[in-house]
Order: structure tokens, then sequence, then C-alpha cells
């Protein structure tokens, strides 16, 4: 064996699989903690008495939007497909002012450059407050039951907040 050899086999490769392993942890430990604050963060939208009958609850500084379908409820992103810019609702949906896209009332692209429908929330009902999981992204709604008393609550669309 050479002395180039040895020193290979002794310092580099050793030193190599002991970097890779610290840029692991590293690395895992940095998407765990993303996790731990994102996906993994609940923050409340708003309460139960604020909630309009089948309609839309906008809330674009909280980049949501409350989708109420009679005795449920679930959060709509208020960020663009495309980009990211943040939708203003309308009559027939949604529209983004950045690009023009066009988004039917549940969020499900009607005209580009968005690729795809806006996401869902993970939503929940504590202490007569919505709490929404903003980190977390859905393709499907994830439907809320409200209790009784959410029922008698204002109708028509209505939005909350300015950008
Ligand atoms: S960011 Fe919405 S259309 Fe481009």
């Amino acid at each position: 064996m050479t002395r180039r050899q040895w020193l290979f086999k002794v310092v580099v490769r050793p030193g190599v699989a002991a970097t890779g392993a610290l840029l692991g942890a590293i690395l895992l430990d940095v998407w765990l903690a993303a996790g731990r604050f994102t996906s993994l963060h609940w923050t409340e939208a708003t309460s139960l008495d604020t909630l309009p009958e089948d309609a839309v609850l906008s809330l674009p500084a909280k980049r949501l939007a409350l989708v109420r379908d009679r005795d449920r409820v679930a959060a709509l992103s208020l960020e663009c497909t495309h980009l990211g810019c943040l939708v203003n609702t309308v009559e027939e949906g949604f529209f983004c002012p950045c690009h023009g896209s066009e988004f039917g009332p549940r969020g499900e692209v009607h005209s580009g450059p968005a690729p795809r429908d806006l996401d869902w929330l993970p939503l929940r009902v504590h202490r007569e407050r919505l709490w929404v999981q903003a980190g977390t992204r859905l393709a499907e709604p994830a439907w809320v039951s409200l209790p009784a008393n959410a029922a008698d609550a204002p109708q028509g669309n209505t939005q909350e907040g300015t950008r």
C-alpha cells in the first residue's frame, strides 16, 4: 500500500463520511423545525358567529377564505397556484389580480395561467372558534361540521380585512 492509498483510506474516506453524516443531521433538523413552525401550527381564523350562511367569508389578512355549505365549513387558501399572489373574492368565485387567473366558488381553476385549483387547508373547531393549519395544503376540502348554534348567521359574500 502506497502512502497516498493509506492517506485516502485513513483520512479522506472517514472525513467524507463524517461530513455527509453531519450535513444529513443538519438537514433533518431544519426539515423537522420547518414542519413544527408551518404544517403543525394551528392559527385562529375567526369565531363561529362571524360565519355567513351558505357563502364565502374572505379573510385576506389571513390569506384564506372560509367556505360554508349549510352545516359544514372548509378553509380555502387565497394564494394563487400560479405564483402565490393573493386572489380577490368576486361574484363568480376568485380572481387573481397579478396575471388574471380565474377560479370558481370552490377554488376550481377556470382560466390560467394558474396550473391548478386553489388549495384547501386543514380546519378544526375549538371553543367556538375556527382554527386553520396554514402550512399544510390539501387537494380536497376538509369539511368540518358546525355546531347547531352556528346556523343563525348573516347571508351573502362578506370580506373582512384588507391585503
Ligand atoms: S400569480 Fe395568480 S395568475 Fe399569476
